[in-house]
């Protein structure tokens, strides 16, 4: 019988000559990559070499396994058309989409937090009036009413900031998801600030609604045991001369999956009460800074 000592040393000798071909294989690949003439696509590309060299070499990653991983990243390019980008799904699923929004916005800590785009942002809004509701069909969510006043980091009151607003229907989806039950300007509105920089937007409340699971993104967070909704939450995005542009939600302080949205996109500073004003309606207060450009 072999003496263990002598086994573990052979297999050590065999990991590290191992580790010695590997730590070889990739210098040997980013060398031929360090000549690119572009000096940021070369770091982003050594980057993403050492990333994936160093993650297939932590979880020991076996023939079978990376072509799986081939094939579910095939069929999430298959799934893409005009409408749907699976790939940007799976970017918000791992959290990655709100990591770049952070990355991107940056910025002074006095000025309102932003969060993610989404999907369902329709670009061509109609113009709505200062309080205008931008429901157009039968809806039977609560009315409410968003409203605030905008400033800079200075505290100046903004005039004329562009406040793009949209949010799904109390079925759980956006009008661009449903064009045939729905009315293309159902939920989704531009209003902008009055000469005190006041914005008031009438809406429904809004309801916690799936990300799109019929796809692979929707099969990895169910593999996972991972929730595939989202909180209740309106979109809003800010845009004013000289400011940097501000895409962020106001949630519903009382809506179910604060503290797991499938999409990682709640922030503190974005979460409302609704309380009953006077009159019966509900309303909130979400005043916001925005940052110089
Ligand atoms: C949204 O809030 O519209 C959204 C964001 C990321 C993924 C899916 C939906
Ligand atoms: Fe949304």
């Amino acid at each position: 019988m072999t003496r263990p000592s002598i086994n573990i040393a052979s297999r050590r000798a065999v990991n590290d000559s191992a580790a010695d071909a590997q730590s070889e294989l990739l210098r040997e690949v980013l060398s031929r990559y360090g000549e690119s003439p572009n000096q940021r696509l070369r770091e982003v590309t050594e980057a993403a070499i050492r990333h994936l060299h160093a993650f297939a070499a932590e979880i020991d990653l076996q023939r079978d396994e990376w072509m799986a991983g081939i094939r579910f990243l095939t069929e999430t390019g298959a799934i893409c058309d005009d409408v749907r980008q699976e790939f940007i799904l799976l970017s918000d699923t791992l959290g990655v989409s709100t990591l770049v929004e952070m990355l991107t916005h940056g910025g002074d800590a006095r000025s309102t937090q932003n969060t993610v785009l989404g999907p369902f942002y329709v670009p061509g809004s109609p113009e709505r009036t200062f309080g205008e509701s931008m429901l157009v069909d039968d809806d039977p969510g609560e009315r409410v009413v968003i409203r605030g006043v905008v400033t800079d980091l200075e505290g100046r009151r903004l005039p004329e900031v562009r406040i793009d607003a949209w949010q799904n229907a109390t079925n759980g989806f956006y009008a661009c998801q449903q064009p045939h039950e729905q009315t293309a300007d159902n939920l989704r509105g531009v209003y902008h600030t009055d000469e005190e920089g006041r914005y008031e937007i009438r809406t429904v409340r809004p309801t916690p609604y799936p990300i799109p699971d019929d796809g692979p993104a929707g099969r990895l967070l169910k593999d996972n045991g991972r929730n595939w909704w989202r909180p209740g939450h309106t979109h809003l995005w800010f845009s004013s001369p000289g400011c940097k542009q501000l895409i962020t939600h106001v949630f519903d302080a009382t809506t179910e999956f604060l503290d797991s949205d499938a999409v990682f996109g709640v922030r503190s500073g974005l979460v409302r009460t609704f309380e009953r004003g006077a009159g019966g309606e509900l309303h909130t207060t979400f005043d916001v800074v925005l940052d110089r450009a």
